[in-house]
């Protein structure tokens, strides 16, 4: 085998928009994954709503997914240019609404928080939120519209990412990495399931929350992921007559709209380790949540129940950058954010593995913070 200038371990939208970039600039790339264009990048709804999902102590993590979302319209351009396939881009806006007066309270925090960091978001009352979107229900108390927060189907956005690294001379090994080759100071291979071994100096680990599975790493060089699972009912209605324009988030749901009928409600948030199974409880608690705010949802047909895990970080930011080792450069914990900051992640990513420099914008979520803070309680 011949060495490549770079592994990929993983092909979810973070491992292949990164093996992409990297492979658009001259690196050559190789992609390991069993099955690339799978995971929880698949099971995701898609949501690219930095400001509307803004909570209080992650303004950093923020900017990070503001900057993102600014890259997604010229990423996807791109995108499609290079795939020749649609990547399923959606400027909706996003809509969040309060089912009740107590929800309204936590609305009008939400928009002050958001104000407060210059952006411009809109007040609604309940029956300008419903003359926006009809099918909302009478009780909506109030809601803010945000006109940036858009979508992708992330569905379309795997297979246009795939084949544009097809088309950029990235190369596929469809096989589950077991091990790191490493000393202690740098790297030199991948090591795959059946034994063959992967020669080269330099490994993205993009494997979400199997990230910290890799065999022969030392413990300080395994990023601290663990699994967040998350629920998601598909729908299917009316193309002709859509219930909703616009994304909706209540307090505890959020409901995508595609542009052909289906809706995606989603998402529980739990701690169940690597746990896929559809609960009922879960089912019905989106579907409640969601019914409280639009009840239309009850009459569509349901067409998939899914779970999938999120690869969650002791501070619910990603890790991006160099690691412990030389040559070892982390891109995962992206926790809910995946989607969002696939072309962020890919561009500074991409640019650390060219130049050798990480890009000031990813400086904070270095994953070399988590492995001084346990250097600084022992
Ligand atoms: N970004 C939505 C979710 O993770 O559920």
């Amino acid at each position: 085998l011949t060495a490549p200038d770079v592994v990929v371990v993983g092909g979810g939208a973070i491992g292949l928009a990164i093996a992409w970039k990297s492979a658009a600039r001259g690196l050559s790339v190789t992609v390991v994954d069993e099955s690339p264009g799978q995971g929880a990048s698949w099971i995701a709804a898609g949501l690219l709503a930095p400001i509307t999902e803004l909570h209080h102590g992650e303004e950093e993590l923020f900017r990070l997914n503001l900057a993102s979302a600014e890259l997604y319209p010229g990423f996807v351009a791109e995108l499609e240019e290079v795939s020749g396939m649609p990547a399923g881009y959606l400027a909706t806006g996003m809509l969040a609404a309060a089912r009740d007066r107590d929800e309204n309270e936590a609305l009008e925090d939400l928009f002050r928080l958001q104000e407060r960091l210059g952006l411009e978001p809109q007040r609604l009352t309940g029956s300008e939120a419903r003359r926006l979107e009809p099918a909302l229900a009478p009780g909506v108390a109030g809601g803010i519209l945000v006109e940036g927060d858009h979508q992708i189907d992330n569905r379309a956005l795997l297979p246009a990412l795939l084949e544009a690294c097809k088309r950029t001379g990235v190369d596929f090994v469809a096989q589950r990495a077991r091990a790191i080759e490493c000393d202690a100071e740098s790297v030199h291979g991948v090591i795959l399931q059946d034994g063959t071994r992967i020669p080269t100096g330099s490994i993205v680990v993009a494997a979400g929350c199997w990230s910290n599975h890799l065999e022969g790493l030392p413990d300080e060089a395994q990023p601290p992921v663990r699994p967040v699972k998350g629920q998601l009912i598909h729908l299917r209605g009316p193309a002709d007559h859509p219930l909703l324009r616009r994304n909706l988030r209540g307090l505890d749901v959020y409901v995508v709209p595609r542009p052909d009928g289906r809706l995606v409600i989603g998402a529980t948030v739990e701690e169940m380790g690597f746990d896929l199974s559809v609960t009922a409880q879960a089912i019905f608690s989106l579907l409640r949540d969601a019914y409280e705010i639009l009840p239309g949802v009850l009459e569509l047909e349901i067409t998939e129940t899914i779970a999938g895990l999120r690869p969650g970080s002791p501070d619910n930011a990603p890790m991006l950058g160099e690691s412990v080792l030389k040559g070892l450069v982390i891109a995962t914990g992206h926790y809910r954010n995946g989607i969002l900051l696939t072309p962020v992640t890919a561009a500074a990513i991409a640019e650390l593995l060219t130049t050798g420099k990480s890009p000031a914008l990813i400086e904070p979520f270095t994953p070399l913070r988590f492995v001084r803070s346990t250097e600084a309680v022992s």
